[in-house]
């Protein structure tokens, strides 16, 4: 039988090209309604102030934007459906994103599913009070850390597990103890763990951006993919990818 062909602009199997790009904070909703469907704008207009409207709108609208390029769709035709705990998926492609109050960032993959967490480190959190919901060897490795030290730690372990959430699926729901990590950049090994035993191996590779922690996680048992992280954040609109 004669394969399907490919749709030119999907990435090769093996490479998950991850985007970072600035969120838009003050625009009008209406600036958006050519990328959003009915769902989006009803969601954008439930959020109380107008900048997290113009936030989730931007996100979205970027991030429909780069994977309508990808699958040559035009932007009214791609809705996104909902897992069970809320990942959101399109046929025929893997992809996740996550946003701060500043920028957002997408990884997609053809042949795994995938999970990406973004972090600002500079906001406002109690570290030591969070990092109690961490397991204990994740805890001794903070324990013996302080200052800017500590925080870039912290954040390594804190979008490494969510990456994996999300890579999962099923979110926080897994709980942040159920997760070990490592806070050193090349132990990019993630374990999700029930009841004490072993449940799932990733690969999450951490990125620093000025003040943005970005993960990305991949299957362990997948060591072909590639991660293509970007060299810094693109604008708005911008759909280039490193
Ligand atoms: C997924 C989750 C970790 C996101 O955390 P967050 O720090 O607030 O947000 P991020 O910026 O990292 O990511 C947000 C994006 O993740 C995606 N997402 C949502 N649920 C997801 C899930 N279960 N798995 C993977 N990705 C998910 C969406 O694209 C979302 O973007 P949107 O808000 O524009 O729709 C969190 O919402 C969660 O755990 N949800 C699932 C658990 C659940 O079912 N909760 C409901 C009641 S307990």
């Amino acid at each position: 039988m004669p394969e399907t062909p490919r749709n030119p602009g999907l990435p090769p199997p093996g490479d998950v090209p991850v985007w970072l790009f600035a969120i838009q904070s003050d625009a009008p909703l209406a600036a958006f309604e050519p990328m959003l469907d009915r769902t989006e704008l009803a969601r954008a207009g439930s959020f109380s102030n107008a900048q997290a409207q113009s936030r989730f709108a931007s996100c979205r609208s970027t991030v429909k934007g780069i994977l309508c390029s990808l699958t040559a769709q035009p932007p009214g035709l791609m809705h996104f459906r909902e897992a069970p705990h809320g990942k959101p998926f399109i046929d025929p492609l893997y992809f996740n994103y996550a946003n701060t109050k500043t920028h957002g960032a997408l990884a997609v993959c053809t042949s795994a599913d995938i999970g990406i967490d973004l972090e600002d480190m500079s906001r406002r959190c109690n570290i030591r009070a969070l990092a109690r919901l961490f397991c204990p060897q994740e805890r001794e490795q903070l324990e013996r850390l302080d200052g800017e030290e500590l925080r870039r730690a912290f954040f390594t372990l804190w979008v490494r597990k969510e990456a994996v959430m999300k890579a999962d699926g099923r979110g926080l729901l897994i709980g942040l103890g159920n997760i070990l990590a490592d806070v050193r950049a090349e132990c990019e090994s993630v374990c999700i763990s029930s009841s004490g035993s072993p449940e799932s191996l990733w690969r999450v590779p951490v990125r620093f951006f000025g003040n943005l922690a970005l993960a990305v996680a991949v299957p362990k048992a997948r060591p072909d993919l590639r991660v293509l992280f970007p060299e810094k954040a693109s604008g708005p609109g911008d759909f280039h990818h490193g």
